[in-house]
Formats: C-alpha cells, sequence, structure tokens
C-alpha cells in the first residue's frame, strides 16, 4: 500500500479546485475528508455528534484505520481540513456536498434506512443559498438519487439550481486511504454538463496523482441508477463468490479435496480471478451482508425479485459457516453435536481474532465474534484475543472473556480457534505455541496454515474445506 505521507509530489494545484464537504463522518466520510484534502482541495467535514466532531478536528481518530491519523494531523496542520456540526457553514462553503452517512438495515426487515440520508438532505437544503451540486456517496438502493433531487426541491430555497449526483465508494475497510487515494475506478453520475464538469473537476486531484505515479484510472461516467445499482452490484458479487467458494468447501470437507488448492486452481483463470476466494467462516462486516439483503428487497419491490432468489441463499450459505465452524471445533475436541448442539463445558477455547476481518476494530456482523458466542452458548470457556477489536468486542458480548496479549489468551488451552487473519495470528509458530497450550488442538479458520507443517509438530488440524 502506497503512503501519501511519504509522497512529497501529491499534486496540490488548487485553481481549479472546487470546495468539498462531507456530511456524516463515519467511516467513508472522515476517510474522504481526509483524502481529498490531502489531495489539495479545502475540505469541511459535518457531523451531528460533537464528540466525534471535537475528536477530529483535535487529531483524533477514534477508529483503527492504518495510515489514516497520520493523514489527519498533517491535514489539519495545512488548514485544507476542518470539522463541524454547523449546518450553515457546511452550506456556505462547499461548491460539492458529498452524503456519506449512513444507510443501516432496518430494524426487523431487509431493506435499508434512509432516513440518515433524508435528515442530511434536508437540513442542508434549507440553508442553501447558492447553486451547488449534492453528490450520494452512501450506499442506497436504486432509486434514491431521483428522491433526492425531490427533498432539495422541495426544501432549497426556489431558484438555486441546486442539482444531485451519484459517486458510489469501493472503498475497503483497512485499506481505505488508499483506495481513496488511489482507487482502481472512478464512477459518477451528472444530471447536466454544469454537473459533470464539477465532477471532473472534483477527481481531478486523483488522476492527478496517478499521472505523477505513472498509472490510470479509468473514469466511468453514467446515469444516476447505473451508479447506484454499480455499488450494490460490486458489493453482491463479491458476496457471492464468497458463498460459492464456501460451498465448494463443504464439497471438499466431504471428498477429502483441499479448497485452498481448489481456489488457486480456479483463480489462476483471469475470467474467475483469485481474489475473494477466500473460503472459512464467511463475510461479515457493515457492508456486504446488509447490501445483498437491502439489494433482495429492493429487486421484489421493483418486480424482479425472482432473479435475486440465489442472494437469500448467499446470505444462508454465509450464516451457516457459523454454526458449521462451531460443529467443526465440536469435532475437533471429540464431542460431536446432539440434536440440542454440542456441549462444550470445561473446553478452554484460545479465541484469537474477533473482528471482522483483519487490521481494523470494526466487529459489525463479525463472524468471529458471532462463533465466539456460539461457543460459549455451547458452555466453552471462551477467552478471546484481538489485536485491536478487544474494546468494541468486549461492549458487544460482555459474556466472554478477553486478554490484552496472545499469550494470556492460549494458556493451557485445549484448544485454539485461529479466526481472523491477522499478521500476528498468520505467522504463530506451531511449536512454541505447542508449548503454551494444554493441547495441541487448533481450528484454522483462516485457512492460512500449512497442515502438514502443523500435524508434524504435533497437532491435531481442522482448516475448513480441506
Ligand atoms: C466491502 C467491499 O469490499 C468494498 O469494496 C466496499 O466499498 C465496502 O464493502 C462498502 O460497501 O463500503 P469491507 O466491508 O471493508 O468492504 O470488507 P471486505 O474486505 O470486502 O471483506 C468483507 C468480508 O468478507 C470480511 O468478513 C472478510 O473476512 C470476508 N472475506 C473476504 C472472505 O470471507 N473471503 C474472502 O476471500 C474475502
Amino acid at each position: 500500500m502506497g503512503n501519501p505521507t511519504q509522497n512529497p509530489e501529491t499534486p496540490q494545484n488548487t485553481t481549479t479546485r472546487p470546495r468539498i464537504s462531507f456530511l456524516g463522518c463515519g467511516y467513508l466520510g472522515i476517510t474522504n475528508a481526509i483524502c481529498f484534502a490531502e489531495l489539495g482541495y479545502e475540505v469541511i467535514g459535518y457531523d451531528v455528534d460533537a464528540a466525534k466532531i471535537e475528536a477530529f478536528s483535535s487529531g483524533t481518530l477514534p477508529i483503527h484505520e492504518p495510515g489514516l491519523p497520520e493523514l489527519l494531523k498533517k491535514n489539519l496542520e495545512s488548514g485544507r481540513l476542518r470539522f463541524t456540526t454547523d449546518i450553515q457553514t457546511v452550506a456556505d462553503f462547499a461548491d460539492v456536498h458529498f452524503i456519506c452517512v449512513g444507510t443501516p438495515q432496518r430494524q426487523g426487515e431487509h431493506s435499508a434506512d434512509l432516513s440518515y440520508i433524508e435528515a442530511a438532505v434536508t437540513d442542508l437544503s434549507r440553508h442553501l443559498s447558492r447553486k451547488c451540486l449534492i453528490v450520494g456517496k452512501s450506499t442506497v438502493p436504486v432509486g434514491t438519487a431521483s428522491w433526492v433531487q425531490e427533498l432539495v426541491d422541495r426544501h432549497a430555497p426556489e431558484g438555486l439550481g441546486v442539482e444531485v449526483g451519484w459517486s458510489p465508494e469501493f472503498l475497503q475497510e483497512s485499506n481505505a486511504m488508499h483506495d481513496v487515494l488511489r482507487p482502481n475506478r472512478i464512477v459518477y453520475a451528472a444530471q447536466s454538463e454544469w454537473a459533470s464538469k464539477l465532477l471532473r473537476d472534483v477527481h481531478k486531484g486523483i488522476l492527478e496523482l496517478a499521472a505523477v505515479e505513472d498509472r490510470e484510472v479509468p473514469i466511468v461516467e453514467t446515469d444516476l441508477a447505473t451508479a447506484e445499482l454499480v455499488k450494490v452490484a460490486a458489493n453482491a458479487f463479491l458476496s457471492t463468490k464468497i458463498s460459492f467458494i464456501n460451498a465448494m468447501a463443504d464439497l471438499c470437507e466431504v471428498t477429502g479435496g483441499d479448497v485452498t488448492d481448489l481456489a488457486r486452481a480456479i483463480g489462476y483463470d483471469a475470467r474467475i480471478g483469485n481474489k475473494f476466494l477466500r473460503a472459512g467462516i464467511g463475510f461479515g462486516g457493515g457492508c456486504l451482508p446488509k447490501d445483498i439483503r437491502a439489494l433482495t428487497a429492493r429487486a421484489g419491490e421493483l418486480g424482479v425479485g425472482e432473479s435475486f432468489r440465489f442472494l437469500g441463499e448467499v446470505d444462508q450459505l454465509n450464516s451457516r459457516r457459523r454454526s458449521h465452524t462451531v460443529r467443526a471445533v465440536a469435532d475437533l475436541v471429540g464431542r460431536p453435536s446432539g440434536p440440542a448442539g454440542p456441549n462444550l463445558s470445561g473446553l478452554r477455547v484460545a479465541y484469537l481474532g474477533a473482528t471482522f476481518k483483519p487490521d481494523t476494530d470494526d466487529i459489525r456482523d463479525s463472524p468471529a465474534l458471532a462463533i465466539a458466542r456460539k461457543l460459549r452458548q455451547a458452555r466453552a470457556d471462551v477467552v478471546v484475543y484481538d489485536p485491536e477489536g478487544i474494546e468494541n468486542a468486549k461492549a458487544a458480548a460482555p459474556e466472554l472473556s478477553f486478554v490484552k496479549t496472545l499469550p494470556e489468551a492460549v494458556a493451557e488451552a485445549d484448544v485454539v480457534c485461529a479466526m481472523v487473519p491477522w499478521e500476528e495470528f498468520r505467522t504463530l509458530d506451531p511449536e512454541a505455541l505447542g508449548r503454551q497450550v494444554a493441547e495441541r488442538r487448533i481450528l484454522d479458520g483462516m485457512n492460512a496454515f500449512d497442515p502438514e507443517q502443523w500435524s508434524a509438530h504435533g497437532w491435531d488440524y481442522r482448516g475448513i474445506g480441506r
């Protein structure tokens, strides 16, 4: 991953740089705000959460995201980046307003909750006093952009001609800074030549950085509906890939195959590609699970639900990974499941990993944490260690025990469950670890270890689909 703080050549020609605001400083908003300031734009980040804004303003980033804290400080110092809870300041400041608020899954339903978008857009519109562009970045059901334009038309002062555009975002947590500064594509939709030009100017900094680094960034300019759909299509495709390889893992398990070899072998076919083919405990996070549900729900509303029935199965297959993994642990320790699930009473489990993936402290819809809780429900004594996720995990799952170091977690363990491929876990040494545990038994939920190597050191090894 490139580090822009070590990149003095980040071009900062500000002559045609529109002033930008980011409404909603969650993962998406804060990363974009910081990175666009780094690219030379004058940026303001807005959020209704005063504590968050205060933290950002004083250079504190309350999330774990590699490289971002340094860039926050640097750009606060440059004077190009500031934060506010005052919507009037935002409305007066920016030429382009990016909407980055959350669109969580509605309580008890599969569809997306658009209330934060409605609140942000309505509030902003009421405070505008000049023509500007409002661009949606949040992940939304198709049709939202047109509704946002209606909201703007209803609430902005008459005659300003405020327009709505859309530009989906593909950043991955743990690689967020890189994904914003060096995206593999830019997608946007504008409703007029004026808006199109403004969006070109907004993305100019990214293209200039690419030119300095001798890279190309393809641009797809399209209509509003397509821009909205691109995002959910990408996440649905990635989810399907993961569930597909997990289905193959099940088949490997009953036939003696090895899903990691299988994934490698099919991945060499460029039409398939080798990314997102890591079988394991399933996908989680704040995006993939909710986005496939929202897409299915929206397709149903639009009368094409049948075409998306498979996504329901992608979701189900993913959820089943959790009970499947609990059964795998039970089998490994010789306590096969009865009708009420396994009884793991008295079993000391060293549980490595709580976040939804490595290099983040995010535990939203984390498969690892969900499985830890299931093991606890089966009465196991689960001791969890995670390099960055302990505080968040503790708040969400207080019934589990948490420790601050790996040696504390594995001491006297009857079984080690290595669930999230943090570097610290992937590089574990079987012999050294073996000296710390009570029993050499390992469930490799990351499929990161060489089974033969671990077996050679006396471990009873079990992976997923191998
Ligand atoms: C995902 C997309 O990858 C981003 O492109 C998108 O912008 C983002 O959602 C979003 O909608 O905002 P993210 O949620 O950060 O990004 O996480 P991913 O890296 O996609 O991983 C999602 C889950 O899939 C994790 O639980 C991960 O462990 C799992 N996964 C990933 C697998 O189980 N196998 C794989 O081969 C890859």
